[in-house]
């Protein structure tokens, strides 16, 4: 059976565990690694844009020994009514992956069902699977272990949010989410994380109190206000959130030794101060470069089923 990876509950905890294990090793050898997928051909489709996404993919691939080709969305047939399986047909036939940023988490899925090659979900509205392990990679480098780390996630509980949920599910580590009222992560996505918790260990936490949420965190973590789809919101949105930026005095309840983490692009100003996103806390940069190495340990366990480079 194809193996895609849709969510972290594609890989669970022993795939998430594997794959920081590989990245590690792929980020000791600068991502060096071009006899592992010789003439592999790596599909990256863009429905929404993206810098880190684009780059670390096509960075990751390249060191794989793939092509990558980086299409946009409506630079394909599907925008003129070639439906989502028939390309997955198609692109099936020429390529070795497929990554796909869009809208919705449907598509993604669809284009899986009727796919011959691993899909992977480089975003959608609902989940930011690659986004979690680079932030988990972070994390483990930082700490080592996660049983018993305090990560608190301040702001909009979104794809971001919800694929953290999962991590902290899987890996055992309490999440403490701070969200404005309406603005809380799906139920269904916390309620199997809560499961996993009891498996694994840690809790997630919900409210709306940043301060409570931050008090005596490791990390703390924050997004954008106003996701990528969401532009005519971000106005009533700046005046909802206002509350929940990240700032120094913010930072000052958490840990001394705590952690600032942003999947990045950064609002500055909005929901992160320069002197956090700036400052000696700030693991921003470290987390964007782990895109790179758990991608391209991704795309290595995918196609070819191994958890170590042969
Ligand atoms: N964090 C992230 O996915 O960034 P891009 O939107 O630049 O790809
Ligand atoms: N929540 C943000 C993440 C960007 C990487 C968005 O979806 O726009």
């Amino acid at each position: 059976m194809t193996r895609h990876f849709l969510t972290l509950d594609s890989i669970g905890r022993a795939g998430i565990l594997a794959n920081l294990e590989l990245a590690r090793h792929l980020k000791s050898i600068k991502g060096m690694a071009q006899n592992a997928v010789p003439g592999g051909r790596l599909g990256l489709i863009f429905d929404k844009p993206s810098t880190r996404t684009r780059v670390s993919f096509e960075a990751a691939g390249w060191g794989l020994g793939m092509l990558p080709i980086t299409l946009r969305g409506d630079e394909l047939q599907l925008g003129r009514g070639e439906t989502v399986a028939d390309t997955a047909r198609v692109l099936s036939r020429y390529l070795t992956a497929l990554a796909i940023r869009t809208f919705d988490q449907s598509r993604v899925e669809e284009l899986a069902r009727y796919s011959t090659i691993p899909i992977i979900n480089a975003l959608t509205d609902d989940h930011h699977p690659c986004q979690a392990l680079a932030d988990v990679m972070t994390i483990q480098e930082e700490f080592g272990d996660f049983a018993g780390l305090r990560v608190a996630f301040v702001g909009d509980g979104n794809n971001v949010c919800h694929s953290l949920i999962q991590a902290a599910g899987y890996l055992g580590f309490t999440l403490a989410i701070s969200t404005p009222e309406g603005y809380e992560p799906k139920a269904e996505i916390v309620e199997a994380a809560r499961a996993n918790c009891k498996i694994n260990g840690g809790a997630i936490e919900l409210g709306n109190d940043v301060r409570a949420a931050a008090a005596g965190a490791d990390a703390v973590y924050t997004d954008v206000w106003a996701s990528m789809g969401q532009e005519k919101e971000r106005e009533e949105r700046a005046r909802i959130f206002t509350g929940y930026r990240v700032d120094a005095g913010l930072m000052a309840l958490a840990r001394p030794r705590a952690i600032f983490l942003h999947c990045l692009p950064a609002h500055r100003g909005d929901e992160v101060t320069d002197e956090v996103i700036d400052g000696p806390q700030s693991r921003a940069w470290d987390e964007a470069e782990n895109r790179w190495f758990t991608e391209q340990a991704l795309l290595y366990t995918l196609i070819t089923g191994e958890e170590r480079l042969g």
